[in-house]
């Protein structure tokens, strides 16, 4: 029997890899950038799967060019690049990589929040540009952590590693943002769940793990910054879409928030120009969260299963919309 037929979006780690050009017949895309919509579409006109990146777009009309795709299988956690309704619809599968990168996202969280209270990057470059020439009495001060209250919006996983991390390493005071309590969060961590406005007036560190869709995209807006701390430290390692970014660089450069740490920006990546990349309190690193050999050799795994058990009528290891279970194509 011949093999499935798959499109993989770009090289991932040999653990997924391995066991994906085991079971099928793999075309993977070789370059550094995504393939172009148009390509994509036309890769995947002949597939049973598709393994592809938070960067390629999956929408209904690429569906409609693809009438054998039983799977999409992501490698990532987030699915916001998938039109999931759509997916359902058409009987196709879809899985993602949760709890791998949980650990991984979270201490890039603390990262940035730590680094962009204490001006770290700021202070580094001042140090290679020949600009340290003494020890400064009032240079280059920061927040402090200990003690102080974080906000999380969307205490899940990833959102709860953060929140351990600042009330058992730094004493922090934990309140939430989130349409759903979070038990253990309040039992372990003595988190209080609060409306988002109290979270913004009351936080010094607002650190952001929501999914992003219809009602959360842009949430962070000139409204929001306006009604946080002079003092406050915005770290954002989900979406660039949570954040309207223009009124975010409004908020740096008129204090009306301290810094902002960033793993994700909306584009991204940002251009040249974006005015994001002049705030001196900005920290952007390019979307790397997961980026730790345990979590994306992890994530390569879960991909690799989640295409397979697609192709093969199983049970996907992570299902995105396990609903589809009755109506899958065969
Ligand atoms: C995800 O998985 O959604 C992250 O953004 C990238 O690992």
């Amino acid at each position: 029997m011949s093999k499935p037929k798959v499109f993989v979006t770009r090289r991932i780690p040999e653990a997924g890899l391995k066991k994906v050009q085991e079971f099928c017949q793999a075309e993977i895309w070789p370059e550094q950038m995504p393939p172009p919509y148009d390509v994509l579409r036309s890769k995947v006109a002949d597939c049973d799967g598709l393994l592809s990146l938070l960067t390629d777009k999956i929408d209904p009309a690429l569906m409609d060019a693809a009438p054998k795709l039983k799977v999409v299988s992501n490698y990532a956690v987030g699915f916001n690049n998938i039109d999931i309704p759509a997916a359902t619809q058409r009987g196709i599968c879809v899985g993602n990589t949760p709890d791998v990168l949980t650990d991984a996202t979270a201490d890039m969280a603390f990262a940035l929040l730590i680094a962009a209270a204490r001006r770290i990057v700021e202070s580094h470059e001042y140090s290679l540009s020949g600009q340290w020439k003494t020890w400064e009495p009032l240079g280059h001060i920061g927040q402090d952590l200990v003690g102080r209250t974080v906000g999380v919006i969307g205490m899940g996983r990833i959102g709860y590693g953060l929140a351990r991390r600042c009330q058992r390493g730094w004493d922090m005071k934990v309140i939430y943002h989130d349409v759903r309590p979070n038990e253990t969060a309040e039992r372990e961590l003595g988190a209080k769940r609060v409306s988002l406005d109290e979270l913004l007036a009351q936080s010094d560190y607002v650190s952001v793990h929501a999914d992003m869709n219809d009602t959360t995209r842009g949430m962070f807006n000139s409204a929001a910054f306006a009604k946080m701390k002079p003092t406050a430290v915005f770290i954002n390692t989900a979406r660039g879409g949570l954040m309207v970014q223009k009124d975010l660089v409004e908020a740096l450069n008129s204090g009306k928030i301290f810094a902002a740490g960033l793993d994700v920006t909306d584009p991204e990546p940002p251009s040249a120009d974006d005015p994001l990349l002049k705030c001196k309190n900005a920290i952007v690193a390019p979307h790397i969260a997961s980026a730790t050999v345990s979590s994306r050799n992890g994530m390569a795994d879960i991909a690799a299963d989640n295409l397979i058990a697609g192709l093969s009528g199983k049970p996907l290891r992570c299902w995105v919309n396990p609903q589809v279970a009755e109506t899958r194509r065969k």
